[in-house]
């Protein structure tokens, strides 16, 4: 269940309890779980969540008069409204299972996208990851609609007066990231929103990177889409969220046909099914949605005020350790950040880097994280990312700064 009013007080030595991974070991050494950016490790509820489906209760849905069939179903809509009260969405409708956020975006660059015309613009930033920059390119290219971007500052900041000129009576969508996934970078997407729907265009927030830091309400963000992935917040992988208004959602042609979907089928013509079903075709990832809602139940018991400042103590202890290395940058400076720090050392290659603290039993990501172009505007062929989670401390980080150290020694 969902407690909204009761968090259980933040203790990190407990909640890493619930972590199994986290107190396995990397090369001999203690695993230190820096990769969160990537994929978050997973509680104990969770594993044991999707061991109790494929034992027990493991059926299809939607499809079935049989007890088993009934139960999974109820499973898997009772997890739809977990997360619906979660982000505050009106309705249970308007919560899409997807594969996670590409395929979320995709989704809409495919379903919205058959709206768009010729000439129809929509604007992304520079700091998109690639799964919010292809699928427009890919629409751009099938519509003739125009690809606009938002340029930053060397800090990583979204420059607000270049998006005020790029936004016009053209734009149809804003697809926009909620936090950097290379720089950590919050952006201002309360404004954003107001701008964009002034001037009656949609937007969709690419939430991959901040629903495990920050309470997300929809309908406070007034925001048209909202998409996230499972695995970042504590839940299996191919498995996400599309979160749609439902006034958009069913102007939206399908994006795929298949079973479910469908209302009725001759080979004449085919009526769709009501939302969300018009967006689910196919059986779906059912343990995987089943599961996410036992992820997101579990991260309802804690304060994401009391998270969000121990990532942000998190990274600022670290980012203040890490300057103290000859020639260390800090990528992305942002003034509002959230628990990434992506750096990089005069000289020395990211993956050697990577690889020398993998050997220290430190898991980090190295290269470009995704955003080739964002590699390209810092001039960089890649960086160092350290992206924390709540289950973090500042002892790892202390180890972190004696394999640098260490690391740096060697490669020097
Ligand atoms: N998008 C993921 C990352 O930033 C995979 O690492």
């Amino acid at each position: 269940m969902i407690t909204d009013d009761i968090s259980i007080p933040f203790d990190v030595s407990r909640i890493r309890t619930d972590f199994p991974t986290l107190h396995r070991t990397v090369n001999g050494k203690d695993l230190i779980y820096f990769d969160n950016g990537a994929t978050s490790q997973k509680p104990k509820v969770v594993i044991d969540a999707i061991t109790e489906y494929y034992t027990n209760n493991n059926a299809n849905i939607h499809r079935g008069v049989h007890f088993l069939s009934q139960l999974a179903t109820a499973q898997y809509e009772d997890a739809r409204i977990i997360i619906q009260k979660y982000i505050n969405a009106p309705l249970s409708e308007e919560v899409l299972f997807t594969k996670g956020t590409t395929d979320s975006i995709n989704l809409v660059a495919n379903s919205l996208g058959e709206l768009f015309t010729e000439g129809d613009e929509i604007i992304i930033s520079a700091m998109e990851h690639h799964s919010n920059i292809v699928p427009w390119q890919m629409l751009c290219e099938r519509k003739g609609c125009i690809l606009k971007v938002i340029p930053i500052n060397e800090a990583g900041e979204l420059i607000m007066d270049e998006f005020d000129k790029l936004l016009s009576t053209k734009t149809k969508l804003v697809s926009i990231t909620h936090i950097s996934n290379t720089l950590g970078t919050i952006n201002p997407i309360e404004e954003i929103i107001e701008k964009t729907h002034n001037i009656g265009g949609y937007v969709l927030i690419d939430g991959a990177q901040s629903i495990q830091h920050i309470k997300i309400d929809v309908q406070a963000l007034d925001c048209d889409f909202f998409a996230f992935s499972a695995h970042k917040v504590f839940g299996p992988t191919g498995i996400g969220i599309l979160y749609g208004k439902k006034e958009i959602l069913d102007q939206m042609p399908p994006y795929q046909g298949g079973g479910d979907m469908i209302a009725k089928v001759t080979f004449e013509k085919t009526t769709y099914n009501e939302l969300p079903h018009k967006f689910e075709a196919g059986t779906p990832n059912i343990s995987g949605g089943i599961c996410l809602g036992t992820a997101i139940s579990y991260l309802s018991e804690f304060d994401l005020g009391a998270i969000h400042a121990h990532e942000t103590e998190l990274a600022n202890y670290a980012e203040e350790k890490l300057l103290e290395f000859d020639g260390l940058r800090i990528i992305g400076t942002a003034e509002k950040k959230t628990s990434v720090v992506s750096f990089v050392v005069d000289g020395i290659h990211p993956f050697d880097l990577g690889t020398l603290l993998d050997k220290q039993g430190i898991a980090v990501r190295t290269g470009h994280h995704c955003t080739q172009p964002l590699m390209e505007f810092y001039q960089i062929p890649g960086t160092v990312r350290a992206s924390f989670a709540f289950y973090n401390t500042k002892e790892e980080i202390d180890v972190f700064i004696r394999a640098m150290k260490r690391s740096l020694n060697m490669l020097r």
